[in-house]
C-alpha cells in the first residue's frame, strides 16, 4: 500500500477502505508515515468529509491504537460525559462527583486547555497536589472504591488521538465532523463505559458557531456510537456566552465547589443537572429527566455530592483544606474591575474573545508545554440580559501581571455590547439527539418535546 495513493483518493472525494485507513493510522502512530503526509490527509478529510462507514472505522482504529479499559469486575453502571468544549465550562468537576454520589461509576478521562477553551485537568490541578496522571491499576482501584476517578489521557490510551489531535490543532483541521467524532468516541470508548452523554455546544464560544452544524455533529456522534452499541445521547446546548460567571482555572474550580455546595450560577447548575439526569436515565436509574433532577438535587442538598468531591481530592493527593476553605487559596496579585461606559442592558458577550482574554491574562496556553497561572482569569459580573449602569462592573479581571490586565482592559470592556432595549438571554439548551431521534427543549415545561 502507498500513502500517497491513499491521500490522493481522499483528496478526490473517494471513500477509503478499512485497510487503507489502518495503514495510515498505524503508520503514523508507529512513525513510519511522516506528519506532513498525515497533515495532508487531515486536510483532505476536512474538505471531502467521510462516509459514516469510514467514520466508524476511523473511530475503531483510534480506539484500538492503545489499550481499552475493562471494568467488568465492577458490577455497577459505568458512564461518562464529554463536552465539545466551551468557555467557562466547569461542568465535569460538578457532574462526576454528583452522579457518583447517586450510584453511577465514572471513569472520567479529560484533557487540558488549548486555545480559547479551558481543560478539566488544569482546573483540577489548580488544587495544590491534585494528581491527574495515575497508573491504570490505581484508576481501576479508585473507580471501584469511590465510584469515580478524574484523570488525564495516559500514553497507553488512544495514542492515535493524542498525536492526531495536536496535528489538527496545528493544521486548522479541528472543525471536521468525522475527525471530531473519531477523536471523542475513540477516547470515551477506551474508558470502558456502558453509556455516554455528550454536550455538543453551539455558539460563538464553541467549535461550531451555528446550531445546524452542532446538530449535525450531535447526529453523527450518536449514530457512530450506536454502531458500537454504546448507549449515547447528545444534548445540544448554547455557547453564546460563557457558562456560569468564572473563566480561568482556580476561579472555575471555586465556582464548581460553590455549585456542589448548593450555590453557583443558575445556568451552570441547570445544564449540569440536565446532563447528570440524562446519565441517570441511560443507566435506567431514573424514568425521566425531572425525576432524575430531583434525585440529584437531593444529593447536593444533603452534602453527599460535595463529600464525594472531597473524597476524590483526598484520594488523588489534593489539598482538601482549600476545597473546604476556598478563601485560603492565594489570590492573584492584581485584580481590576472593568466598568461599563453606558447605562443599558447587556445585549451580547463575545464568548470566544472572553476565552482568549482569559488566556491572555495567564489562564491558558498557546502551546502544550506553556505554564498556566491558576489564579488568573476573569469573573463576569453581568450576563446577557442583565441591566447595567454606567460605571458599574461588567467583569473583574485577575492576573499576576498588572501589564496583562492593562493590555486586556479595553478588549474586555468591548466584549460586552450594551443596548438600550431589553434583551432575552440566549437559550441554554436547544435539544437532544439519541438513538430514537431528535427532540427540542421546551423551556416552559422544562422537558424535551
Ligand atoms: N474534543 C475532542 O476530544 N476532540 C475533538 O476533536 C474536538 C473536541
Amino acid at each position: 500500500m502507498n500513502q500517497i495513493e491513499i491521500i490522493r483518493k481522499k483528496r478526490d472525494g473517494l471513500a477509503l477502505t478499512a485497510d487503507e485507513l489502518d495503514y495510515l493510522i498505524s503508520g503514523y502512530v508507529s512513525g513510519t508515515i511522516p506528519e506532513y503526509q498525515i497533515s495532508a490527509f487531515l486536510m483532505a478529510v476536512y474538505f471531502q468529509g467521510m462516509t459514516s462507514a469510514e467514520s466508524a472505522i476511523l473511530t475503531r482504529l483510534m480506539r484500538d491504537s492503545g489499550i481499552v479499559l475493562n471494568h467488568d469486575t465492577i458490577p455497577g453502571f459505568k458512564t461518562d460525559k464529554h463536552s465539545t468544549g466551551g468557555v467557562g465550562d466547569k461542568v465535569s468537576l460538578i457532574l462526576a462527583p454528583l452522579v457518583a454520589s447517586a450510584g453511577l461509576y465514572v471513569p472520567m478521562i479529560s484533557g487540558r486547555a488549548l486555545g480559547h477553551t479551558g481543560g478539566t485537568l488544569d482546573k483540577l490541578e489548580a488544587i495544590p497536589g491534585f494528581q491527574t496522571q495515575l497508573p491504570l491499576d490505581q484508576i481501576s482501584k479508585q473507580l471501584e472504591d469511590l465510584g469515580v476517578v478524574l484523570v488525564g489521557q495516559t500514553e497507553d490510551l488512544t495514542p492515535a488521538d493524542k498525536k492526531i489531535y495536536s496535528l489538527r490543532d496545528a493544521t486548522a483541521t479541528v472543525n471536521s465532523i468525522p475527525l471530531i467524532t473519531a477523536s471523542i468516541l475513540s477516547k470515551k470508548m477506551a474508558e470502558g463505559i456502558d453509556a455516554l452523554v455528550l454536550d455538543v455546544k453551539a455558539g460563538s464560544g464553541a467549535i461550531f458557531e451555528t446550531q445546524d452544524k452542532a446538530w449535525e455533529l450531535a447526529r453523527t456522534l450518536v449514530a457512530t456510537a450506536t454502531e458500537f452499541k454504546l448507549k449515547t445521547s447528545a444534548i445540544v446546548s448554547g455557547m453564546e456566552q460563557p457558562l456560569g460567571n468564572a473563566v480561568g482555572n482556580w476561579l472555575e474550580t471555586k465556582e464548581a465547589i460553590e455549585t456542589l455546595q448548593g450555590g453557583g450560577p443558575s445556568d451552570l447548575l441547570d445544564l449540569t443537572l440536565l446532563l447528570c439526569a440524562e446519565m441517570l436515565c441511560l443507566a435506567g436509574m431514573s424514568s425521566d429527566i425531572n425525576a432524575g433532577i430531583s434525585i440529584l438535587r437531593q444529593k447536593i442538598d444533603s452534602g453527599e455530592a460535595f463529600s464525594k468531591f472531597l473524597e476524590i481530592v483526598a484520594r488523588q493527593g489534593g489539598d482538601v483544606s482549600v476545597v473546604e476553605h476556598p478563601e485560603r487559596y492565594p489570590r492573584a496579585k492584581h485584580e481590576r474591575q472593568i466598568k461599563s461606559e453606558a447605562d443599558g442592558v447587556v445585549k451580547s458577550i463575545a464568548c470566544r474573545e472572553i476565552g482568549n482574554i482569559s488566556m491572555a491574562l495567564g489562564a491558558g496556553r498557546h502551546a502544550v508545554e506553556d505554564k498556566i497561572d491558576y489564579t488568573s482569569g476573569l469573573v463576569l459580573q453581568k450576563k446577557v440580559g442583565s441591566a447595567v449602569k454606567k460605571g458599574e462592573a461588567l467583569a473583574v479581571a485577575y492576573s499576576d501581571s498588572d501589564d496583562k490586565i492593562a493590555a486586556c482592559h479595553d478588549r474586555l470592556r468591548d466584549a460586552f455590547v450594551i443596548s438600550d432595549n431589553s434583551v432575552s438571554p440566549p437559550p441554554l439548551i436547544h435539544g437532544k439527539v439519541d438513538a430514537s431521534g431528535e427532540q427540542r427543549w421546551d423551556v416552559a415545561s422544562k422537558a424535551f418535546v
